[in-house]
């Protein structure tokens, strides 16, 4: 326990076919990217990157000005390496093409570069969300086609999150594991190894506000939940809502949970709220791996085929046997 990242990925590699020099090389980069960016953020008032940048993205959200640099960071840390085909992020339309000058490697790299921007401003954990794919051959990577690959097929994930302390968690499909970053030597070192989610909970995540919105299966489950003793569920539950991704599945992943950003009527038409490739993607394949389910309420959110760079879907992911329990709901 507590060895460097550098350590960790090396014996990785050699006791495992799945993570090759090139992938090492790759998360590497991530986390020395997350590391930039944790200092970033961590000069809040003091630095100049706080505010927002007065752009918008191509979903119309304002950009906070440490979007546009946490976006910034991961492309210039990832352009050079050889280890990537192309990149593509929520704070970009098109994907980004390895420049010429630079050898052209075999992943896909997918980025939320900040989540739960909306936070930053009132310090409140934000954090950095990343999913691995394999390129396909010869792709063309003007046009977004190699990325829309099921999120079963990812090879690696993870996010970083930016709190009282800045962790690191990763999966490469065997395990989740969990490294702090030690801020003295500046190395994210392991704290934790296979993380497991418990099966049960009595906590669940949602935004309330969007209850007059929610589908019928939604309102059942949640009725239930506020109901408390008394109800049929017979026992309390608590609720938390970070607002950011990110630091609600990290509650999640440490002691257990519900999240649920499910379809409502305000977003049916854009499908949900949460992105698929770079959201929903990679935090699923993390819950699976730690024995949680993740949905849409109607599928398995690693099954779905996707059909666009950014596009949005249902959420409800943490401990299986609440999963399942929405899920049924919505099939009845
Ligand atoms: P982002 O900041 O990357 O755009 O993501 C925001 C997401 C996610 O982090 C969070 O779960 C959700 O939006 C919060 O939504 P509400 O503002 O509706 O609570
Ligand atoms: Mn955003
Ligand atoms: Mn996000
Ligand atoms: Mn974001």
């Amino acid at each position: 326990m507590r060895i460097p990242l550098s350590r960790f990925l090396i014996e990785q590699q050699r006791e495992s076919k799945t993570l090759d020099p090139n992938l090492r090389l790759l998360i590497e980069v991530v986390a020395r990217a997350c590391k930039a960016i944790a200092i970033a953020i961590g000069k809040g008032n003091l630095g100049d990157a706080m505010g927002t940048a007065g752009t918008d993205n191509v979903q119309g959200e304002v950009q906070k000005k440490l979007d546009v640099i946490s976006n910034e960071i991961l492309l210039d840390a990832n352009e050079w390496g050889g280890h990537l085909a192309a990149m593509a992020s929520e704070e970009m339309d098109l994907p980004f093409c390895i420049p010429n000058r630079y050898p052209k490697g075999e992943y896909l790299l997918v980025f939320d570069p900040l989540d739960g921007s909306s936070n930053i401003d009132v310090n409140i954990s934000v954090g950095t969300i990343f999913s691995v794919l394999r390129a396909p051959e010869g792709i063309d990577c003007a046009n977004g086609d190699a990325f829309l690959q099921k999120g079963c097929t990812q090879v690696a994930a993870g996010y970083a999150v930016y709190g009282p302390n800045t962790q690191l968690v990763l999966t490469f499909g065997h395990g989740v594991h969990v490294f702090t970053l030690d801020r003295e030597i500046g190395t994210f070192r392991l704290t934790q190894e296979n993380l497991q989610i418990p099966e049960d909970t009595r906590e669940f995540a949602i935004n309330m506000s969007n209850q007059r919105h929610w589908e019928e299966p939604v309102q059942r489950y949640v009725a239930e939940l506020l109901a408390g003793k008394e109800g049929p569920r017979g026992e309390d539950f608590n609720m938390r809502w970070v607002a950011s991704m990110v630091a609600d599945v990290h509650r999640i992943l440490s002691r257990g949970g519900l999240f649920m950003y499910p379809l409502d009527a305000k977003m049916a038409k854009q499908g949900g709220k949460l992105r698929l490739l770079y959201e929903a993607n990679p935090m699923a394949f993390l819950i699976e791996q730690a024995g949680g389910a993740a949905t849409t309420g109607r599928e398995r959110i690693l099954d779905l085929q996707p059909t666009s760079l950014h596009q949005r879907v249902p959420v409800i992911l943490g401990s299986k046997n609440e999963v399942e329990r929405v899920t049924s709901y919505h099939k009845d």
